[in-house]
């Protein structure tokens, strides 16, 4: 039948959605996720020294800082409303080693950051990521065997070390990014016997080995010198397995679950959110900024608007909170 034989008179429809978004009035009467300036974590990577800021060649508007340019930053973000910053230290050749002693370094330049922060914001929630690889000289998250194998408890004993010296410093929250089996219930256990039992503990239990971590380890100058992260990290291949590493989480004490990256993962985000009553955090990591700063310098879409829209679909999946290098575009927003 052609289409020119409707009768466009008998003809009804009895469902249309688009009533509701017919005006802006109405469609923010019904949006279903709003992003909030409180649902925002922002990531700093830590210098040493003073006055120091360098441009991070693959995250453009991103920077390395000292502590003095961190400090301006925090205050300036905070009266934007954003409560949450976390510390990512850059540490200088010459300090790191295939152990990583540096991170057991009581009076090092991230238990020194933190003091000096949480003195001058004492409101604000600081949190400090728990795992070797800004330490090591091969960019592993662990202590390694001669023959180059990841372990596991020998791991553990220093990741506890590292997170009672970020505690004592006062950090709010500490964040094991290692993927080392165990490593929530140790560290639960080595907070609560030195009576840091208020420091919580944010998990990264769902963290995938990706490729979308180059632009981070190419800021830290962490990038792996022997072999890959996958006998630790998850494989992007499973879904299952990151609702178990969530519930395992949990059980062992974990006070916030986080999947890692984000946008590539909503779908694991959405079971996590499923799974637990646990809150849930997501990871916008660095390269889903880069790729999407990379398109913008072409002329291809509008970082800011692409950036809003990733940030919300991964609130929408069911993250309660997001760390992401892209707050500057959501302020545009929200
Ligand atoms: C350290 C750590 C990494 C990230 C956060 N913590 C890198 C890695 O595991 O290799 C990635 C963050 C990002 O890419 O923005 N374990």
């Amino acid at each position: 039948m052609s289409v020119l034989s409707i009768n466009q008179n008998s003809f009804t429809l009895e469902k249309r959605l688009r009533r509701n978004r017919k005006s802006a009035a109405i469609r923010s009467l019904i949006r279903e996720t709003s992003l909030l300036r409180s649902d925002l974590i922002m990531p700093f990577f830590l210098l040493g020294g003073k006055g120091r800021k360098e441009k991070i060649e693959s995250m453009p508007g991103v920077h390395r800082m000292s502590l003095d340019h961190i400090l301006n930053a925090i205050d300036s973000y905070h009266q934007l409303g954003i409560q949450a910053f976390a510390l990512f230290p850059v540490l200088e050749k010459e300090k790191k080693c295939p152990q990583g002693i540096e991170a057991l370094n009581a009076q090092g330049m991230l238990p020194r950051a933190i003091r000096a922060i949480k003195k001058e914001f004492p409101e604000i929630c600081l949190i400090a990521d728990i795992a070797l690889d800004p330490f090591t000289s091969h960019g592993h998250d662990g202590v390694i065997s001669d023959d180059g194998k990841i372990l596991n408890d020998e791991t553990l004993q220093a990741l506890g070390e590292m997170a009672l010296i970020q505690a004592d410093a006062g950090v709010d929250i500490v964040a094991p990014s290692d993927m080392m089996d165990g490593r929530v219930g140790y560290l639960r256990k080595a907070l609560d016997s030195s009576s840091f039992t208020d420091t919580s503990i944010l998990s990264y239990s769902a963290k995938y080995s990706s490729s979308f971590y180059s632009p981070f380890r190419e800021a830290l100058g962490s990038s792996l010198s022997f072999g890959d992260k996958k006998t630790y990290q998850m494989d992007p291949a499973n879904s299952r397995e990151a609702i178990l590493e969530a519930l395992f989480d949990e059980e062992e004490g974990a006070d916030i679950l986080m999947i890692k990256p984000a946008s590539l993962y909503l779908d694991i985000i959405s079971k996590i959110r499923e799974a637990t009553n646990k809150p849930v955090a997501a990871f916008h990591v660095s390269g889903e900024y880069s790729m999407v700063m990379a398109a913008h310098a072409k002329g291809f879409l509008d970082a800011d608007a692409a950036f809003y829209e990733t940030l919300l679909s991964i609130k929408r999946a069911g993250a309660d909170m997001i760390f992401s290098y892209a707050i500057d575009s959501a302020l545009k927003f929200i």
